[in-house]
């Protein structure tokens, strides 16, 4: 048969790359992370739209899929034993996440995810470094704990900011959290940057939400086509 054949002929990733290359599949997982304020969600929604106007099938997400995993009680004391019960309550909550991420990739669609893999590295990993020696070695641990998460981002936007700007930014939100405290933020951006790496790509956030969703919207519609 016809499939059959191609099959034999490609490996399964030069097929998601031609079936890419001619638009009929761009099956792409995507996670924009970066402080809270920094405008993820806004980000998330209006390059949705553009994609979809494109005429791609695309499904937006969040994380932590329900406001219960990032208890407050946790979160307030800034604690190793705290910071690993959350690290592993985000963990769970990623492991069944993961699964209607992948319905979603296998039907050939774009999946863009506000938060992922590198928030709890960012946010947990800044207290669950200080039982060890470096961060590299925090960061070491995180990875190993988190191979039960085997869906993956091909492509995080780092969406960086000021936190100073961040917290303006949300300033009129109802609910201010214990994540959002300015020191505590300051941190987490550090760490966010130094976990930068090849899928990682810096976006300065502090634009206007046009500049920054333009930026992202064109890097994605050059992946999809490569
Ligand atoms: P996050 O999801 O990262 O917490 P949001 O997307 O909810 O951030 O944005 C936080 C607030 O900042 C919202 O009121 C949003 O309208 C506003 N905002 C988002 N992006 C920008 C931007 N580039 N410039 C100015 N305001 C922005
Ligand atoms: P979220 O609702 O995305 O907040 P925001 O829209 O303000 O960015 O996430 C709630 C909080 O959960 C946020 O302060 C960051 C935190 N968080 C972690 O600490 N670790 C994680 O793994 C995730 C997914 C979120």
């Amino acid at each position: 048969m016809k499939e059959i054949a191609l099959y034999s002929y490609f490996d399964k990733l030069s097929i998601i790359q031609f079936l890419r290359t001619y638009a009929i599949i761009p099956m792409m997982f995507v996670a924009f992370e970066g402080i809270d304020g920094s405008g993820k969600s806004t980000i998330t929604r209006l390059v949705a739209e553009m994609l979809r106007k494109d005429g791609y099938k695309v499904f937006t997400t969040h994380e932590p899929t329900n406001d219960k995993v990032a208890s407050e009680d946790l979160v307030k004391y800034r604690n190793v034993e705290s910071y690993l019960k959350l690290f592993f309550s985000f963990t769970e909550d990623r492991f069944s996440h993961q699964l209607e991420i992948r319905e979603h990739l296998d039907k050939g669609e774009i999946v863009l995810c506000d938060r992922y893999l590198l928030s709890s590295y960012a946010y947990q990993g800044e207290v669950i470094q200080k039982i060890f020696e470096n961060r590299n070695e925090a960061i070491q641990w995180m990875i190993d704990v988190s191979r039960i998460i085997t869906v993956k981002p091909e492509l995080n936007f780092l969406l960086d900011i000021d936190p100073v700007i961040a917290l303006e930014r949300i300033s009129e939100r109802k609910r201010i959290t214990s994540f959002e405290d300015l020191g505590y933020l300051r941190s987490v951006r550090d760490f966010y940057t130094s976990l930068s790496s090849r899928e990682t790509i810096l976006i300065d956030a502090s634009r206007s939400t046009k500049e920054v969703t333009e930026d992202v919207y064109k890097i994605l519609r050059s992946r999809i086509t490569q």
